[in-house]
């Protein structure tokens, strides 16, 4: 999966990029990842990517025309890429949406900077991305992490086959309390069902938790989760 990022500042992902699965994903070319530089679109002499507001007020707003003619560009190869542009104002970036997007073969990542990009943007994109009701200085974080959720989603980039399958959010829940390594931590110990061998009972036990702890700390996840009669019930008697 291709991933083109439209940024200010391109220096911003050599890091992140490049460690731990994400890293190797893109060594083994499972993943691929560019930076464009908003200002090499440009076409006047001070290379303007940004002016002040209509109407007055504070801040500056990126200018339309060189996001669109870096977007024109980079579609002239790919008529299906998905253009995303990351603002405080999109659709919230949830498990659901990285596994949509982790069934595209390629998304362009528009990062606003000052106070976003000029309204007409909107017309050249496909789908508005927030990463939460906060505001960040730039795109370039909400870049990351949408990479970062969906190309773990990609298949051959995580480790294990499936293991996203157990995440909190895939099934609607929150996941399961983990352990490792010591039984005994300064006297808390590893739950014992854990330690006993029999899949069926560990299984059951992490249903469980995962049932509790999403009825505890999210609520509302709840509301939505397919859940049987049984486990309705029991979350009942742990909230009685
Ligand atoms: C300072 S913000 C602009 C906020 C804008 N004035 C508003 O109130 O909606 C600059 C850029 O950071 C990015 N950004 C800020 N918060 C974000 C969030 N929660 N999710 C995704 N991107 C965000 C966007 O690219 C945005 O254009």
């Amino acid at each position: 999966m291709r991933f083109d990022i439209l940024t200010l500042f391109p220096e911003f992902f050599s890091s992140p990029l490049n460690q731990s699965l994400l890293g190797k994903a893109l060594a083994k070319g499972v993943l691929s990842v560019n930076t464009y530089n908003i200002r090499d679109f440009t076409t006047d002499r001070h290379r303007t990517t940004d002016d002040s507001p209509y109407g007055g007020g504070h801040g500056m707003v990126m200018k339309v025309e060189p996001v669109v003619r870096a977007l024109e560009a980079l579609r002239s190869d790919c008529a299906g890429a998905r253009v995303i542009l990351t603002t405080p104002q999109g659709v919230p970036l949830t498990q659901a949406l990285a596994g949509e997007l982790s069934r595209e073969e390629r998304l362009i990542i528009v990062c606003g900077r000052y106070e976003g990009v000029d309204e007409r943007i909107r017309a050249f994109v496909d789908t508005e991305v927030s990463l939460g009701d906060f505001v960040l200085t730039g795109g370039e974080i909400a870049a990351l992490a949408l990479i970062d959720s969906v190309g773990r989603l990609v298949p051959d980039v995580l480790g294990e086959p499936g293991s996203a399958a157990h995440d909190s959010f895939s099934d609607g829940l929150l996941e399961y309390p983990q352990y490792t390594r010591p039984e005994d931590f300064r006297g808390q110990m590893v739950p014992p069902v854990l330690l006993s061998g029999n899949h069926a009972e560990i299984e059951r036990w992490r249903r469980i938790e995962s049932l509790k702890r999403t009825f505890k700390r999210r609520p509302d996840l709840i509301e939505k989760a397919v859940l049987t009669e049984a486990e309705r019930r029991l979350l009942k008697e742990t909230a009685g």
